[in-house]
């Protein structure tokens, strides 16, 4: 062999370990593929000028005269992204992300009912420039858990007849940022908000127990959904913007099938969380809602079932219904009341697959505030998107929950989803050890 057949040798050599290298140290989705990271800007900036109905429910006490906020914790004290915003563009591309989801604050925008706060939208609008600048794609949230103080004391989404001022200060955002946002979601977990926030009470407006007034809301919900979908689609640039609505899917499950107790209770959890409820609204139009002898809702909109361009998932686990918050043998426990389930991100695509449309995985993330399970979540819970993908699913994107620790709503503090680890007295960010699997797992090709 001489001495250019060695050299060719070598360079073989190295592009096969390479290339085995790649595969067995990285997954590679399509290029085309959003990877991306979540966030809402209320969790990471709280309320800067407008106040909101969290700002209300904070200043609460719960029943037992506590503070509705774990250990008193404040928004206000939440990752300043008002001020860094800006900054922290340069850690969303230091993972190798190329998209972000984050949510426009109502409040901010619309602090007085009708009158727009323009300093507001050119926040909005600056931070999408330097976003597309440093080539990462600006999705945006329209409704993500908080609304101005003035709309919560109208009655909110309690009363059919407020849905209009939702539309109109979505046709103001979307008549601003169209140009730069190709992808819109009009609501975040419509179920979440009615179950947390009417049901067991952990979320703003802290009502509890308000199984039929949970079922108005929730259909209230739906129905902006619907409204501001059409309202869109009607203005300059609809047609080409990508709008849909995000969802949790989410289970209940008996840890003994054989316990009654247990598989009532998973029942009436999957009832009141209301996943299919919403999925038929979605897929035929009809709205049902029944508890006997409480309350029997039921309209039909003919517009739902072409009211969204794709659906967006938020993915986290099931909930196993046993002795406290549990989970299978061989499941690991997450900081939250549920464990690890990294098959029940493809069931839900699966199931989801079933409405005809593409699918954006909105959220999908590890609280874990030790940091031991994020690196494994992460590889597991891609690894089966990846196989959904390779079987055919539709499935166009993947945004972590979240980019760093904040104001996880009636937890404050306490729960660490983060990417990147915040010091709250510094607000230094630091990337954790964890997280580097998904800057280094996820590759697109
Ligand atoms: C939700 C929201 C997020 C949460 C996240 C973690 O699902 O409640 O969309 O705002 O912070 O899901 O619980």
């Amino acid at each position: 062999m001489n001495k250019a057949h060695l050299t060719i040798a070598c360079f073989t050599l190295l592009c096969i370990t390479e290339n085995f290298l790649q595969a067995s140290c990285s997954l590679v989705f399509p290029k085309k593929f959003l990877k991306g990271v979540a966030l809402s800007t209320f969790q990471n900036g709280g309320s800067r000028h407008g106040r909101n109905n969290w700002n209300i429910f904070e200043e609460q006490k719960n029943l037992l005269g506590r503070s509705t906020i774990k250990h008193g914790h404040s928004s206000a004290k939440a990752p300043c992204f008002w001020d860094k915003a800006f900054h922290d563009i340069g850690l969303i591309k230091d993972l190798g992300c190329n998209a972000l989801r984050f949510s426009v604050e109502w409040a901010e925008i619309e602090p007085k009912e009708g009158l727009f706060n323009q300093e507001a939208m050119d926040f909005y609008e600056h931070y999408c420039d330097e976003l597309l600048k440093a080539g990462i794609s600006p999705s945006i949230t329209l409704h993500h858990f908080t609304h101005p103080d003035w709309f919560d004391e109208l009655g909110g989404f309690e009363k059919a007849e407020n849905i209009h001022y939702f539309v109109r200060f979505c046709k103001k955002v979307f008549e601003r940022l169209h140009s730069k946002v190709s992808l819109w979601y009009t609501i975040n977990e419509p179920t979440v908000f009615s179950f947390m926030g009417y049901i067991s009470g952990w979320h703003a407006p802290g009502k509890i127990m308000s199984l039929a007034r949970a079922g108005v809301v929730l259909g209230n919900l739906l129905k902006s959904h619907v409204s501001v979908y059409r309202a869109l689609k009607a203005m300059d640039g609809g047609n080409s913007a990508q709008i849909g609505i995000v969802h949790q899917v989410l289970q209940a499950k008996p840890y003994f099938w054989w316990n009654p107790a247990h598989v009532l209770t998973a029942k009436i959890l999957n009832f009141c969380f209301a996943h299919d409820c919403v999925k038929k609204f979605l897929k035929t139009g009809i709205f049902h809602y029944e508890i006997p002898g409480l309350s029997s809702l039921w309209y039909e909109d003919e517009n739902a079932s072409k009211s969204y361009d794709f659906i967006g998932i938020n993915y986290y686990s099931h909930v196993i219904v046993g002795l406290g918050a549990t989970c299978y043998p061989n499941e690991t426990m997450t900081d939250m009341e549920y464990p690890s389930f990294p098959r029940g991100i493809y069931e839900a695509i699966k199931d989801m697959a079933e409405l005809g449309v593409p699918l954006y995985i909105t959220e999908n993330g590890i609280p874990d505030q030790r940091d031991v399970n994020r690196d494994q979540f992460i590889k597991e819970y891609l690894a089966q998107v990846h196989r959904a993908l390779a079987d055919g699913y539709d499935v166009r994107g993947y945004f972590y929950w979240t980019l760093m620790d904040n104001f996880e709503w009636d937890r404050g503090f306490t729960i660490k989803f983060g990417l990147y680890d915040v010091n709250h007295e510094t607000q230094e960010r630091y990337l954790r050890e964890g997280a580097k699997a998904y800057r280094d797992f996820f590759t697109l090709e």
